[in-house]
This record gives C-alpha cells, sequence and structure tokens, in this order.
C-alpha cells in the first residue's frame, strides 16, 4: 500500500494566474484543436455518448457549429448506421447514398418509407439496379387514387434529368433551375446511381464554423463497446460513414481494452480510433501505446457518476488530465487528450484544456437542450429534461432488456436487485438549443485565451500556471454577498 503524497486536485481547487497578453479582442484568437491525431474540429467540444445527450440530431447540431457528437451504442447495429447516415445526409452537396426503391413496390410503400427516413423522394430502381425513375412526395399527392403503384406514378427514366458522377456545385445549381426540378439523381454510364442532389442542398449557404469531412459532410462519431460481437457494429459504422470509433468502456486500462484496440488497429488500418476511459499516466500511455488515435480520460467526475461512491476508485479530474497528458508523452506518440466529464461551466473546459486537454467531452450540460434525445417535462413548475448516467439502474435495465428482447417492465425484481448501479438518473433544466449552450462555452474560451496571452489552445497549454486555492477562494471566486435576482 501506498499514499501519493501530493492532493488530487479539480477544476474548483484551482485557478489559471493572469498572463500579460498581446490578444486586444476575442476574434484575434483560434479555437481549433484536434480531436484526434487526424481529425480536426473547429472547437474542442464533443458531446457525450449517452442515451440521454447523443443521436443524430445532437451530432448534427454539434457539427453545425464545429465540434462533433458521438453517437452512444445502445441500439441495434441497424438503427445506429442508421443514425450516422443521417448526419452525413444532412449537409453535403451532393447524398452519397440516397434512398432507393423498387419499381415494383407499391405507391404506399413509397409513402411510407418517405415518412420513416423524412424524405421528400426516392430513386427507382429497376431489377438490376439501375436507375428507373425517381417518385416524390409531390407525385403521390398530386397522382389519382387508382395509380397504385411506383412504376405508375414515377418520373420514368426517359423523362429524368439527370448528372454525372464529378458534376461541380455550381453546374448543378444551374441543371436544376433550367429544368425547374427538386432533386439531380447522379448516374454513371451503366446507369448505376451514385448520389443525389437536392436543390435544398446547393442554395444553402455554406456555414463556415462547421466540422466537415473531406467531402463536406458533417463530422461525426460512434460508440462501440469492447466485447468480440463489436467489430461487426465497427465495420458497419465505419462503411456508413463514421469518422471516429470512440471505445466505451468505464474502466480503460483493462487487458481487454488493450486488445480490443490492438486488434482493431489491425482490422481497420485506416479508422480513427479512441481509447479510455483512464485516469493514470500508466493507463493513457500503455492505450497510446496499443494504437489508439486519442486517449479519453475520466474516472468518476460526471455529473451522474457514482463509480467513486461505490467502488472508491477514480481521480480528480484536473490530477487525472495533468497524470494522462503525461502517460501520452511518455508514449512518445503525439495523441490529443479529451477530457470527459464534470464540465459544468465555460470556466472548468478553460482549465481542462490549459491542463493538457484538445477537447472536452460533456454530457449533463447538453443533456437539457432541445437537440438531446426525449422530449422536455415539467417538473415542479420546471420544465426539465432526463439525463442519466449509463451505468445507472435504469439504463442497465433498458440495455439488458434490449439485448434479451423483453420488454423493460418484464424485468422481475431479482433481476433488478443483481444490478450494482455507478451512475444516477436525474432531470436537468430545459435549456434551449445547444447552439446557445456552445456560444457561451466557446465565448468563455475566447475570453479565457485572452487571459492566458494566448491565441490558441497550444499557447494556453504552454503559458498555463495554476495556483490552488482555499475553500475561501472558491466563494470569493462565484458571486458572492449579494442576492441574486
Ligand atoms: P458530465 O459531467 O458531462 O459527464 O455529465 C459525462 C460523462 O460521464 C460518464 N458517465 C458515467 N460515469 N457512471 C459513471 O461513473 C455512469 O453511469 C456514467 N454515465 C456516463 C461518461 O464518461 C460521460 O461522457
Amino acid at each position: 500500500m501506498k499514499i501519493r503524497p501530493t492532493k488530487g486536485l479539480t477544476f474548483e481547487d484551482v485557478l489559471l494566474i493572469p498572463r500579460r497578453s498581446a490578444i486586444a479582442s476575442r476574434s484575434d484568437v483560434e479555437t481549433t484543436t484536434r480531436l484526434t491525431d487526424r481529425i480536426r474540429l473547429k472547437i474542442p467540444v464533443v458531446s457525450a455518448n449517452m442515451d440521454t445527450v447523443t443521436e443524430a440530431g445532437m451530432a448534427i447540431a454539434m457539427a453545425k457549429n464545429g465540434g462533433i457528437g458521438i453517437i452512444h451504442r445502445f441500439m441495434s447495429i441497424e438503427n445506429h448506421v442508421r443514425q450516422i447516415q443521417r448526419v452525413k445526409r444532412a449537409q453535403g452537396f451532393v447524398v452519397e447514398n440516397p434512398y432507393t426503391i423498387d419499381i415494383n413496390a407499391s405507391a404506399d410503400q413509397a409513402r411510407h418509407m418517405m415518412t420513416h427516413h423524412d424524405v421528400g423522394g426516392l430513386v427507382v430502381v429497376d431489377e438490376s439496379g439501375k436507375v428507373a425513375g425517381i417518385i416524390t412526395q409531390r407525385d403521390l399527392s398530386l397522382a389519382a387514387p387508382a395509380l397504385a403503384t411506383v412504376k405508375q406514378t414515377m418520373t420514368p427514366a426517359e423523362k429524368l434529368v439527370t448528372a454525372a458522377p464529378g458534376i461541380s456545385i455550381d453546374e448543378a445549381r444551374d441543371i436544376l433551375y433550367q429544368y425547374r426540378i427538386e432533386k439531380l439523381p447522379v448516374v454513371d454510364a451503366d446507369r448505376r446511381l451514385k448520389g443525389l442532389i437536392t436543390a435544398q442542398d446547393v442554395t444553402r449557404p455554406e456555414n463556415p464554423r462547421a466540422a466537415l469531412d473531406a467531402k463536406g459532410h458533417l463530422l461525426v462519431g460512434a460508440a462501440i463497446g469492447v466485447t468480440r460481437g463489436e467489430f461487426e457494429r465497427a465495420a458497419a459504422l465505419l462503411e456508413a460513414g463514421a469518422d471516429v470509433l470512440v471505445l466505451d468502456i468505464a474502466h480503460g486500462h483493462a487487458d481487454h481494452c488493450i486488445k480490443m484496440v490492438v486488434e482493431l488497429r489491425q482490422r481497420f488500418p485506416q479508422a480513427q480510433i479512441v481509447a479510455g476511459n483512464v485516469a493514470s499516466t500508466d493507463g493513457a500511455r500503455e492505450l497510446a501505446e496499443a494504437g489508439a488515435n486519442a486517449i479519453k480520460v475520466g474516472i468518476g467526475p460526471g455529473s451522474i457518476c457514482t463509480t467513486r461512491i461505490v467502488t472508491g476508485f477514480g481521480v480528480p479530474q484536473l490530477t487525472a488530465i495533468i497524470d494522462s497528458a503525461e502517460g501520452i508523452r511518455q508514449s512518445g506518440r503525439n495523441l490529443p487528450l479529451i477530457a470527459d466529464g464534470g464540465i459544468q461551466k465555460a470556466g472548468d473546459m478553460v482549465k481542462a484544456l490549459a491542463a493538457g486537454a484538445e477537447t472536452v467531452m460533456i454530457g449533463s450540460m447538453f443533456a437539457g437542450t432541445e437537440e438531446s434525445p426525449g422530449s422536455p417535462v415539467i417538473r415542479d413548475g420546471q420544465k426539465v429534461k432526463v439525463v442519466r448516467g449509463m451505468a445507472s439502474l435504469g439504463a442497465t435495465m433498458g440495455r439488458r432488456a434490449a439485448e434479451s428482447g423483453r420488454d423493460e417492465s418484464a424485468e422481475d425484481s431479482e433481476d433488478w436487485n443483481k444490478v450494482v448501479p455507478e451512475g444516477v438518473e436525474a432531470v436537468v433544466p430545459y435549456r434551449g438549443y445547444v447552439a446557445e449552450v456552445l456560444h457561451q462555452l466557446v465565448g468563455g474560451l475566447r475570453s479565457g485565451l485572452s487571459y492566458g496571452g494566448a491565441h490558441n489552445i497550444k499557447e494556453l497549454q504552454e503559458n498555463a500556471e495554476f495556483i490552488e486555492i482555499t475553500p475561501a477562494g472558491i466563494k470569493e471566486s462565484g458571486s458572492h454577498d449579494v442576492r441574486r435576482i
């Protein structure tokens, strides 16, 4: 047994000492950063892979604002793939895998498919998979009731305006205007479908804030587990366009996690893999050596986590970041660190970045936004949304029920008693759109960079000097001795 002589510190225990600054305006600073050694973001913010935080809607909003969302894994592979595809379709002027329907399908099937996928049209393909026409919601609503099949209702191939692969956005806009059409299938010489361009996509102004992949689509990540069955999920997610896979395991410094990183690296050499969670120098070093592209840090700092209470293990988050950054350095690999959990204020994020993180992962702060899964409810007269730890009783039982194909309520009390939760279920105030929360966070970061005399996050880290504070210092740091209105 040994006791480390230094104290473990977290965000509230310290402040950053202001530095001489050449920054005259908050617009003189740069917030771009690395998520992994290959992926760059415009702001250092990642939404957590929790089922009350990130599905496609949140991931779209995060990437449009320059960050990224990691879609949680507690759903079927098929649904997970659909979520990734929804994000990839949300921006970019060519939809790469447009929805198609068989020429022999009924008009009702087409209607159902458009509603299910929330799209305004489907490309029609024949028995050999070649483009046979297009059918839109407008066709279906205008067609006489007697026209009951796709074949009868669609615009057939001979009347269809198409484009060849490689068309530019300006050429596409001209064609759409010339023929007054809304949808332009991209078709190769063999009449195989290569994509779909919509009027909406070519007229939307480019968003300079968005975090995009090489093809102009929004970046998105997906979580995977560490069991053998997860290789199938990983392959499907990568195929669907996921830019990064995030290993979702509470104790990442474990043999089976290290092995998973090694095997993922072998099977998918090009994939970007985030490994974690760890909170120690050795943990970070070993995952970096195993081949990860970024290391995620945090054992128990999260707002809904009870791991430290239940197991006695954990490291206060600021110390965990500093120790893990040292582990990455020792590995000899120049990998970014993701600080996961415990961020409640912009200042916490600035401290995490100054301590060595390049991004922060956020759960509960985003759970109350419009884009998180689920609807707001009223509790004690206040509009709130639910957030739950992924190791909470409810989340664990829900997962088991989903895996066994049984209804959650069918689990008997014996099952409930077997669970040892390491998280809680809670509500958080409804906070409107996530863009507004991000605006506050990034505004705080820009100010923080100027106090740190830093033009960017790297300089913030180089210049950072923390000072430990006392409970009196903590009290002084918030508003005090006034009545808040
Ligand atoms: P915040 O503080 O942003 O933290 O809400 C989000 C992170 O918390 C972790 N997480 C958990 N940790 N038990 C835990 O000990 C849980 O049930 C649990 N659920 C989520 C996770 O790392 C997330 O990103």
